[in-house]
């Protein structure tokens, strides 16, 4: 039971997908667990895939947003910018159980709502890590876990599982995100540029200098200065993976080594940013094992993937069949599902 940040600081690599497909998945898996999603993503996309997709996610994203106070991540920023240095406690008034509003999602997942006003509110988060007493970064930047602690205490429970998925850039709310996070999930696709972004998360998170004389992020200076904890890295996660010819397969392999090259250079200048899982497992002494310890591969499902967030309906719940959506028929085939499904279920299945 852990706070699971979902980031890369490039766009459209999946996190939002995946925030969804494997929060359902876990929730559905840990039926005894209340879990929780805190969207910190002003384009709410994995939001509006939870509350029910492209029709009624939208729809309800908008009443949710449309709440006195907002029944979202902008609700709680609004009472924190308003006390920053004073926890407000406020946190579990801006839950939404999920599974009310759309009734594919397990009961027991919860979700804080991303809101487009988080970008609007960025201003005065930055202007509260100044503004006050002499560690008002610090106090800032506990924020979203004074919001997961408010949550455990309604739910009286000391330990839970919560996945936030997160803004590609490096904004100042993505640094909230990743300061309250245990763990780091770092979905990557196949591109030529998955390399730089991943370089760029080493080197914003965990001052991993690209050149000599390259000066680390405030970020990463301010952790070390205030002595506050940095997500391990739990896995990165090659999502999205084209097999459908040898030539794309092997331009894909070549990604995937020098992704593993720039995260295994990290491990061997200092293994303690990683989380050895499962619990109690050998930390890995070869390249192999530290593959099979740390990367993941998610395939893509191409039409059952698009329904799946479309509608609102987890991959792990989702049919073959013609499904309806925006007035139009799409056929989902069984060997689309059988694709990701597997992934996802194992990938769910190593997190504890
Ligand atoms: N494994 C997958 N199979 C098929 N489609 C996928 C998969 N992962 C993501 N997608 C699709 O790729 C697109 C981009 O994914 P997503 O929005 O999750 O990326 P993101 O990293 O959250 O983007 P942003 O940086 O804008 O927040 C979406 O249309 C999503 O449905
Ligand atoms: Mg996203």
């Amino acid at each position: 039971m852990s706070v699971y940040a979902i980031w890369n600081n490039k766009g459209g690599v999946g996190k939002s997908y995946l925030t969804f497909q494997i929060a359902c998945e876990y929730a559905r898996t840990h039926p005894n667990e209340n879990v929780l999603v805190v969207d910190m993503c002003p384009q709410a996309n994995s939001s509006s895939m939870l509350l029910g997709g492209i029709e009624a996610g939208e729809r309800n994203l908008e009443v949710l947003s449309g709440m006195t106070p907002p029944r979202t991540i902008s609700g709680y920023i609004a009472d924190r910018i308003v006390s920053p240095y004073v926890n407000t406690n406020s946190g579990a008034n801006y839950l939404t159980q999920i599974h009310s509003l759309n009734a594919w999602v397990p009961r027991n997942l919860f979700l804080v709502c991303g809101d487009e006003e988080l970008e609007m509110q960025a201003a005065g988060i930055r202007l509260a890590c100044s503004a006050g007493p002499a560690d008002s970064w610090r106090i800032v930047h506990t924020w979203i876990s004074d919001l997961i602690d408010d949550v455990k205490h309604s739910w009286n429970q000391e330990n839970i599982t919560v996945f936030i998925d997160c803004n590609p850039s490096f904004t100042i709310y993505t640094e909230l995100a990743i300061a309250a996070s245990d763990r780091l999930i770092l979905p990557f696709s196949a591109d030529g540029s998955s390399k730089r972004a991943v370089r760029s998360v080493l080197s914003l998170v965990y001052g991993v200098l690209r050149r000599p004389g390259q000066s680390q992020s405030e970020f990463f200076r301010n952790i070390e200065r205030y002595r506050m904890a940095l997500p391990q890295i739990y896995s990165y996660v090659g999502n999205r993976l084209t097999q459908m010819n040898n030539s794309s397969a092997s331009a894909f392999r070549t990604v995937v080594l020098e992704i593993f090259g720039e995260v295994f250079r990290v491990w061997q200048a200092d293994p303690s940013n990683f989380c050895v899982h499962p619990n109690g497992n050998p930390a890995p002494t070869s390249r192999t094992g530290f593959r099979a310890m740390f990367e993941a591969q998610i395939n893509d499902a191409n039409t059952a993937s698009v329904v799946s967030g479309a509608l609102g309906i987890p991959i792990c719940r989702l049919t073959a069949g013609t499904k309806n959506f925006a007035g139009r028929q799409v056929q989902v085939n069984q060997s689309q599902l059988d694709k990701q499904l597997p992934n996802i279920r194992d990938f769910v299945a190593s997190i504890e």
